[in-house]
């Protein structure tokens, strides 16, 4: 069953989107073993280089208080397209995920969402396992 909570959270988290330059709103809610929500928007910067995307803002939030895994993350970006993880967050997603069988929403509406797995949007991907 989808978790509706979280995917409400994502929504009011891109509220608080810093986007002057791109006018592109997204907005993240990553819940962790703790059994909270962290929430996270973009945050731009005149240097553009430095913005930061709503996941990761999210997931260094739960990072930050204390948690290391991830157990599901919903997005919102465009609200007429669905808008999927950058490559950097879809790496970042994977060094705290749970499982590769992590859900992923990817949300247009309250109503109009999508859930994909962490192996769907990134198969084959490099983790700790690979410098052990
Ligand atoms: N953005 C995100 O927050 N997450 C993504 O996965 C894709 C891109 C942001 C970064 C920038 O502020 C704006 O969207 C346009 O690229």
């Amino acid at each position: 069953m989808a978790n509706i909570k979280l995917i409400k959270e994502a929504i009011s988290a891109r509220e608080k989107a810093y986007c002057p330059y791109s006018n592109f709103k997204v907005g993240a809610a990553a819940l962790f073993e703790d059994g909270n929500i962290y929430t996270g928007c973009n945050i731009e910067n005149a240097s553009y280089g430095a913005t930061n995307c709503a996941e990761r803002t999210a997931i260094f939030n739960g990072v930050s208080k204390g948690n290391k895994v991830l157990k599901e993350l919903a997005l919102i970006g465009d609200v007429n397209n669905y808008t999927y993880p950058c490559g950097i967050c879809r790496q970042v997603i994977t060094e705290f995920a749970e499982s590769k069988d992590m859900k992923i929403y990817i949300i247009k509406n309250e109503n109009d969402y999508i859930e994909k797995t962490l192996d769907e949007i990134l198969p084959g991907s490099f983790t700790k396992k690979d410098l052990e």
